[in-house]
């Protein structure tokens, strides 16, 4: 507890029955894994014929044990946050500092124009002093689609930010402000006339895109697009920079009520074939430079372009942590959590992450700082640039000095190619960028990296979760995209573990173990598939042998295994309701973990494997922000949407099939005797029931669905083999 005062924010753990009752349940549950791994090592080779077997369950049982345990450093001191805002504008207006905002889009045939200027619009209008904002798009597509939508958006926000501050828009992004309210009781003559503005722009940018370019008339009227005489595709192309709205220099622009408008300014750095670009590291370290020289704004805050602010006080609240003048010089970025718009509420894909945005990142908080995820991210300027942390500087100063304000005096030629420079392929040549400085390059996600080495080098970060959410993105409508997107996540955190920046040995030393161990839950997802596909594969089949793996259930050694089953789905359901989750959204999140378990996380194991020996290279994809409108629908219903052929999917039917044909067989052996069979193989029955129960979505999808949505018949046909050779064999070889 914080005591009332001057504090900007408030720092509140759970209660302390709430922390008492689940200890004693975290013990309870140690006590059963104990209990279990000696139950193995006890009867390890009583079995004789199955030995391996056995070997292979108590190692999986290990690794569940073990994992299990990593999981509990980040229930142990969860952290809840609250920001004091009026108190920021009462003490400090005048000395807040600038706040540099990096929009990143790389492709616009995936992330559409028009989304990205929403995003863009939706962080113009911040509830905070314009002439101390600057918004930089970084166009990593070099798109004069992009370029020209932008345009329009200046034009727009003349209109727009003076409106959203008139009736005060708490959701700033025209197009969610545009789908969800009715015109307005007050002011529904000005509603309806930016209304018509917008539906103009957008038509605009539709036919420029439907097109596929800009036509001759508008290269003649707009002069800028000079600048893309040099282009010859995304990937080779000069330095494309442009000062859209600038302040105090000659294109000051100011808006229909005459006041300053924030600074708009558009990059697409440099691009050559034979240099690396590093992805979205490379762009944001070129924005970091590009932007020092322009407004060098204190704070940066990053979002990714299809992540439209819903909240006009992000930065206020932001500023509530890093001003505080007690706790705010250590705290190095604020992350909020990553929310979606298009969430269903049962959210068959889980998408919300409910867990780990409710509960785990809470838990990370309390350790000493979240991961960086890389959007809704503020961070200071400094020690995004490599600053180590040190006791002795002192808050007020700090704030001062970023009050100087440089923008471009004069938009002269020789600055802007010196700015340019800046962006070039060749700058960060044998320097220290992208390693020491800027975010980290060489693994698929730097965010969590950076993040963490600014976590190494002595600062705090702190998780800000309010209750209304501060970042929109759109969630994937579709299964595999959502697999894609969760192979791509694991395969780059197993990266870290492998790489020099692994937590536990990068770590060691400078952050707690506790954070560590948090650290390690995202970092193990890729091999935790391995015991879950032994998990869901040998048991299962060992019912058609008859072979009982698992203690009977007369025997003591029972009362663990069921104790973990019970309480391990109690416990996650308690945990999944108390966090405002619905029973059937628990369910989908369950399945969704196994779904990910089986097939995301094993196929990213694979492939680093495959990368470590030289087979396969790792390749960068973007999840497709585009839904089409039949898996649209179909996900408004909670129906799931298999329809991409994909190994992806086809090693989800296989185990969902091996487990039916498994619990079929099992039926005849229970017709035969029922008790004894029942008595000796309880736990794998339940196992296999289980199983099968949680994917009848797929079943249906299988057998009964007529849609696009259904399994394709490609997938089955090779699943539903796989699975009865696998039957076929195993009955045999026994
Ligand atoms: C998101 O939801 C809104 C309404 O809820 C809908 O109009 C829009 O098309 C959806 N967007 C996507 C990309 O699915
Ligand atoms: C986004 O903002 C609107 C108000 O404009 C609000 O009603 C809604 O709850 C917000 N969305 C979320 C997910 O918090």
């Amino acid at each position: 507890m914080r005591n009332e005062g001057n504090a900007l924010f408030e720092s509140r753990g759970v209660s302390r029955g709430l922390l008492i009752c689940s200890r004693a349940f975290a013990a309870s549950t140690l006590l059963a894994i104990v209990s279990i791994w000696l139950y193995r090592c006890v009867h390890l080779f009583a079995h004789n014929n199955h030995a391996l077997v056995w070997i292979g369950m108590f190692a999986a049982e290990v690794w569940f044990g073990l994992y299990w345990m990593l999981t509990q450093a980040s229930r142990w001191n969860i952290i809840y946050r609250r920001t004091f805002k009026d108190k920021l504008s009462y003490r400090d207006e005048k000395e807040l500092p600038g706040v540099d905002i990096f929009v990143c889009t790389a492709d616009p045939t995936i992330e559409p124009p028009i989304m990205v200027i929403n995003t863009v619009l939706s962080v113009m209008a911040y509830d905070y002093p314009s002439e101390k904002l600057s918004v930089y798009l970084s166009d990593d597509g070099g798109s004069d689609i992009t370029f020209y939508a932008l345009t329009l958006a200046s034009a727009f926000a003349k209109h727009w930010i003076p409106y959203c501050k008139k009736y005060k828009v708490e959701s700033p992004c025209p197009a969610a402000y545009f789908n969800t309210s009715a015109p307005p009781e007050e002011g529904s003559e000005d509603w309806a006339s930016i209304k018509d503005l917008y539906e103009e722009m957008k038509n605009q940018i539709q036919s420029v895109t439907e097109l596929g370019g800009i036509s001759k008339e508008l290269r003649l009227e707009y002069n800028e697009f000079t600048q893309w005489e040099s282009f010859s595709s995304a990937r080779d192309h000069d330095t494309i920079l442009h000062i859209l709205i600038g302040v105090s220099s000659d294109k000051e622009v100011k808006d229909i009520d005459g006041c300053t408008l924030p600074n708009l300014i558009y990059l697409a750095r440099e691009k050559r074939p034979q240099h690396h670009h590093n992805y979205k590291a490379g762009a944001m370290n070129s924005l970091i430079r590009v932007s020092e020289k322009m407004s060098n704004g204190l704070i940066i805050l990053n979002v990714d372009c299809d992540m439209y602010s819903n909240s006009s006080q992000s930065v206020k609240d932001a500023l509530c942590f890093f001003m505080d003048k007690e706790k705010g010089n250590e705290i190095a970025y604020v992350q909020f959590p990553q929310n979606y718009e298009n969430v269903t509420k049962n959210d068959i894909y889980a998408s919300y992450m409910r867990t780990i945005s409710e509960v785990d990142f809470h838990g990370m908080d309390g350790l000493g700082g979240p991961l960086y995820i890389g959007t809704g991210c503020f961070h200071r300027r400094d020690t995004l640039c490599g600053r180590v942390f040190s006791k002795n500087q002192t808050t007020s100063n700090y704030w001062n000095r970023g009050n100087e304000h440089r923008f471009l005096e004069e938009a002269s030629f020789d600055l802007q190619e010196r700015l340019k420079n800046l962006a070039s392929c060749t700058f960060e040549k044998d320097t220290q960028w992208g390693n020491e400085v800027g975010l980290k390059y060489g693994c698929p996600v730097e965010d969590v990296i950076t993040g963490l080495s600014i976590q190494c080098s002595g600062w705090k970060s702190v998780y800000y979760n309010p209750e209304r959410k501060a970042f929109l993105g759109v969630a994937p409508t579709s299964l595999y995209p959502t697999l894609v997107q969760h192979k791509r996540w694991s395969e780059g955190d197993l990266q870290i573990l492998l790489s020099k920046y692994s937590p536990a040995s990068y770590g060691f030393g400078r952050i707690s173990p506790g954070h560590i161990m948090g650290y390690c839950v995202y970092l193990l997802w890729a091999p935790s598939s391995l015991p879950t596909l032994y998990y869901c594969i040998i048991p299962s089949l060992h019912l058609l042998s008859g072979n009982h793996l698992f203690p009977q259930i007369s025997s003591p050694w029972f009362i663990p295994f069921a104790y973990i089953i019970f309480s391990a789905y109690a416990y996650s359901l308690a945990e999944f309701l108390w966090t405002g989750g619905t029973f059937l959204g628990w369910w989908n999140d369950q399945r969704i973990w196994l779904y990910k378990r089986t097939s995301s996380y094993f196929f990213a194991l694979v492939d680093t494997i495959g990368s470590l020996v030289k087979f396969s290279s790792t390749t960068f994809t973007i999840t497709s922000k585009v839904a089409d409108q039949g898996a649209y629908q179909r996900y408004k219903q909670d129906i799931m949407d298999f329809e991409t052929p994909s190994p992806l999917i086809t090693i989800l039917v296989t185990v969902a099939m091996l487990n039916l044909f498994c619990l079929a067989g099992l039926v005849k052996q229970l017709l035969v005797d029922f008790s004894r069979t029942f008595e000796t193989m309880a736990v794998q029955i339940i196992l296999c029931s289980f199983l099968v129960l949680i994917n009848l979505p797929l079943y249906e999808a299988l057998l009964l669905r007529k849609d696009k949505g259904k399994l394709p018949s490609f997938v089955t046909v090779i699943s539903v083999s796989l699975a009865l050779l696998a039957c076929t064999c195993f009955t045999f070889l026994n």
